[in-house]
């Protein structure tokens, strides 16, 4: 790999060379698309595996622009429909469509994401603006020269579009994707100020980029403030039980954690466990490890607990933060049989449901998602689209952190798969692999994860 790929990404040559000479692993593709492409949200309702089966497997030519550092052109623009579905699938999808519109040079139109999960129901998709849950200049400012959002009011004629369909279908292969992609940076598409491009939602779209480049956009995605001031609340309360539980808190341990905020008062640690275990999360993955031929997909509330208290070398005692389905909220069950020391936390008995309740669940999704990103430990399922992000969010900020070995077991944020035996009967340790090609090899599902 050539060191000025990264170069965007803010790595220098050690770490780089650290990733590439250590931590590289894997890279077979997952066969089993059909299967495994189901992301399911964590916490919110469910999903319909059928959306999915179009995906197809075969992007064979990883495009990386990556080394190119220059201006994305602002007079023209890429327009994509409405972004639907779990938050993931919303920013596998932006991003998707971002990195399109860089590949032609163009702005991309600032999209409308969807504040609900009411995927069936088109009427029922709330559009929510992407500025009204993101920040779209520091979107714009954090990418700069790598991709670039764009507002409407941009557009000086709003009749100067060409319609660019999509083809679908199994016919329709990565290979005729990318080229019609590239038929449409040249003229005379390219003469177009607005290339509108139609049909399927850019989650279905071919994935032509390799992942650190969707990491990258990831890295400029930064909630609104009054979204990310209640993220902010739930973290403390989560860290405030952790005080109350904790008296003698490993002081230089915990300091180090978030170093981005300015508080001064040290940060009680805590675990996150993304906690699939709802009756439709269930059944769906039951029926994935019959299709795959794989046993460590499902893992029961049991399994989840024990692997958890199995954790080698985590401090207790420790507050543990349960981001479940809401239709677990009420199940008092999922708080008993922890192992000692580990005191256990849902949004009720953490007192934050009115946090959550007065948003949509695009909005309590993302809340969730950035509590787990937080945490010190996080632990998830490695089939989840959620827990996946989180894992690549969580990997690439080691990397910008310059930790040269993700393995180490005192490394600063690890992450774990409970649905995969690792040391000691506890978690797989779980590292998302930065150079694979693309996206599908880790974000759809994986046992192949460790560091
Ligand atoms: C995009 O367009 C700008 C302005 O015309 C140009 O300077 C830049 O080199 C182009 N970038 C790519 C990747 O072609
Ligand atoms: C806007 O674009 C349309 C289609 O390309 C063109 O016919 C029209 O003249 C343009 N209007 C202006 C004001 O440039
Ligand atoms: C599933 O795995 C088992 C054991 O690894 C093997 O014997 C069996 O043939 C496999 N079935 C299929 C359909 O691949």
């Amino acid at each position: 790999m050539d060191l000025s790929d990264c170069k965007h990404l803010g790595f220098s040559g050690n770490h780089l060379k650290s990733l590439t000479c250590k931590c590289l692993v894997l890279s077979g593709f997952v066969l089993l698309f059909r299967a495994l492409l189901f992301p399911k949200f964590p916490a919110f309702a469910g999903f319909d595996a059928n959306y999915f089966v179009s995906i197809q497997s075969d992007s064979s030519s990883p495009l990386s622009l990556s080394n190119v550092e220059s201006e994305i052109r602002k007079d023209k623009f890429v327009e994509a429909p409405q972004i639907v579905w779990g938050l993931n699938n919303q920013k596998i999808a932006l991003a998707r469509a971002c990195l399109t519109a860089r590949m032609m040079n163009r702005t991309l139109l600032m999209p409308s994401l969807s504040a609900s999960l009411f995927y069936k129901e088109v009427d029922q998709l709330q559009p929510i603006s992407f500025d009204k849950v993101f920040q779209f200049d520091k979107f714009n400012s954090l990418c700069n020269g790598f991709v670039r959002l764009g507002r409407y009011s941009d557009v000086s004629n709003l009749t100067d579009v060409f319609e660019l369909q999509k083809g679908s279908g199994r016919k329709w292969t990565a290979d005729r994707d990318l080229d019609q992609l590239k038929q449409s940076s040249k003229f005379p598409v390219d003469g177009y100020e607005v290339i509108k491009i139609i049909g399927k939602n850019p989650f279905l779209w071919h994935d032509h980029w390799p992942v650190k480049d969707y990491a990258k956009i990831f890295e400029c995605l930064i909630l609104v403030d009054k979204i990310a001031k209640d993220a902010d609340r739930v973290v403390s309360k989560i860290r405030d039980n952790g005080k109350k539980v904790n008296h003698r808190p490993n002081l230089d341990k915990i300091s180090t954690v978030n170093s981005e905020s300015s508080e001064l008062q040290p940060q009680l640690p805590y675990v996150a466990v993304h906690m699939r275990i709802e009756k439709d999360w269930m059944i769906h993955c039951k029926k994935l490890e019959q299709r795959s031929n794989k046993t460590q997909i499902c893992s029961s509330k049991q399994e989840i607990l024990e692997r958890v208290g199995n954790i080698v070398g985590l401090k207790t005692p420790s507050v543990v933060y349960l981001a479940v389905a809401d239709t677990l909220l009420e199940d008092h069950s999922i708080l008993n049989g922890w192992r000692e020391g580990l005191i256990p936390f849902v949004k009720k008995n953490l007192g934050v449901i009115g946090i959550y309740k007065k948003y949509p669940y695009l909005i309590q999704s993302a809340i969730d998602y950035e509590v787990c990103v937080r945490a010190n430990v996080f632990v998830g399922n490695s089939f989840s689209t959620f827990s996946s992000l989180i894992a690549l969010e969580r990997t690439h900020k080691m990397i910008k952190l310059g930790v040269k070995d993700f393995c180490d077991r005192d490394v600063r944020w690890p992450s774990y798969a409970y649905n995969i035996l690792g040391e000691s009967k506890g978690p797989q340790r779980w590292t998302t692999d930065m150079s694979a090609s693309n996206l599908q090899a880790i974000s759809y599902g994986s046992d192949d994860i460790s560091c």
